[in-house]
């Protein structure tokens, strides 16, 4: 199928990019590089055999997406534009709605006017807040949101759970994604955070590279195992793969309206004291870090249950937290010394 997918030159939908390709499908890349390099679209193009097409657009912007959706037919959208730092959201909440939520708008608004058919919704984990209890599965809670940014992400998702029941129903997916770690294992693409990153994992292999001094681990003191706090992290292929299987079921599927939420995530949780060692082992270099006071905004411990996406979309991660570690630290070589 032809599958347009808006942030396809970011981190999780250049894999998903390649993914798609890899499966047969078409991607349709949609980026304005406002958190991403025009390096990975020349990448992803190598990856894809040249299976793709590229336009470089703001999903915001109406005309010039129905342009695209003109000339590109798409059956499907994969919709990952959007900005996703929650610190960031906080001290500029208006730019995270207009982008975030008037993005998803527009596209929607398209998709009716084009008739496209599937259409899947990058959503997140931190939907569920500080959860009442372990691991979360779809019918947890979703809590007051902890940022503008986890909000939008609720935003999005109530908005699709309308869409159900409208004079002309939609069908969608929504994937609420648990921590994305690792690279594609070519090394040609991978995670490229903008200036200094906010996630664990590339301050890890940025620290190992020694662009940055030492890794601060955010808070010694919740109520875990060893102190630190605990997420489920998954291979960013893992997740790639998931999204081409999201894609099938709603081309089998009979329904007309569905809104179906599936958790994706390895099912089980790491400290960042784990998966700090585990970095470790797996690099063989020896991390340089100090213990800081907690970050505003984190959650002691979130994993996931990931029984639903097994049994409904037959999809389970096939790849370890050690196996992303790797990957992840052999793309932070591979871009060591690039303009990035
Ligand atoms: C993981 C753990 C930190 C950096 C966020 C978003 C989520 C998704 C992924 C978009 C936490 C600790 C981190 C550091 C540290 N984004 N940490 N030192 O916050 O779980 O999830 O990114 O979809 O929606 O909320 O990921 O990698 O920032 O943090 O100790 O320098 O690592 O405190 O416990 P997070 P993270």
């Amino acid at each position: 199928m032809r599958i347009a997918v808006t942030g396809g030159a970011g981190f999780i939908g250049s894999h998903t990019a390649a993914a798609l390709a890899e499966a047969g499908h078409y991607p349709i890349v949609i980026d304005d590089f406002r958190n991403s390099k025009p390096f990975i679209i020349d990448r992803l193009k190598t990856l894809c055999k040249g299976k793709l097409s590229f336009h470089e657009a703001d999903c915001n912007d109406r005309d010039k997406m129905a342009g695209i959706f003109e000339k590109e037919q798409p059956e499907g959208i994969i919709h990952f534009a959007a900005y996703k730092a929650v610190g960031e959201s906080v001290r500029h909440p208006l730019m995270y709605y207009r982008n975030n939520v008037g993005s998803l708008l527009t596209l929607l608004e398209l998709q009716k006017h084009y008739g496209i058919e599937h259409f899947v919704f990058s959503s997140s984990c931190t939907v569920y807040g500080v959860p009442d209890e372990l691991p979360v599965t779809e019918s947890s809670p979703v809590k007051k949101a902890q940022s503008p940014y986890g909000f939008t992400k609720q935003v999005g998702e109530q908005i699709l759970f309308d869409l159900q029941s409208a004079s002309t129903p939609m069908r969608s997916v929504i994937l609420r994604y648990f921590n994305p770690i690792g690279a594609h294992s070519s090394a040609l693409i991978g995670e490229l955070p903008l200036g200094e990153p906010e996630n664990l994992v590339p301050y890890i292999t940025q620290t190992a590279a020694g662009i940055r001094k030492e890794l601060t681990i955010f808070g010694q003191d919740y109520e875990t195992p060893d102190g630190t706090a605990i997420r489920d992290y998954i291979h960013v292929m893992d997740l790639a793969e998931a999204h081409v299987r999201a894609i099938a079921w709603l081309a089998e599927s009979e329904e007309k309206a569905s809104a179906e939420v599936f958790n994706l995530g390895a099912g089980r949780g790491s400290s960042v004291k784990e998966v700090v060692a585990t970095f470790e082992e797996v690099s063989g270099v020896k991390l340089n870090y100090r213990y800081g006071p907690r970050r505003p905004g984190d959650v002691p411990a979130i994993y996931a249950n990931a029984d639903k996406a097994r049994k409904v979309l037959g999809w389970a991660v096939q790849r370890t937290l050690s196996d992303a570690l790797r990957d992840a630290w052999h793309w932070q070589q591979q871009i060591h010394g690039l303009p990035v």
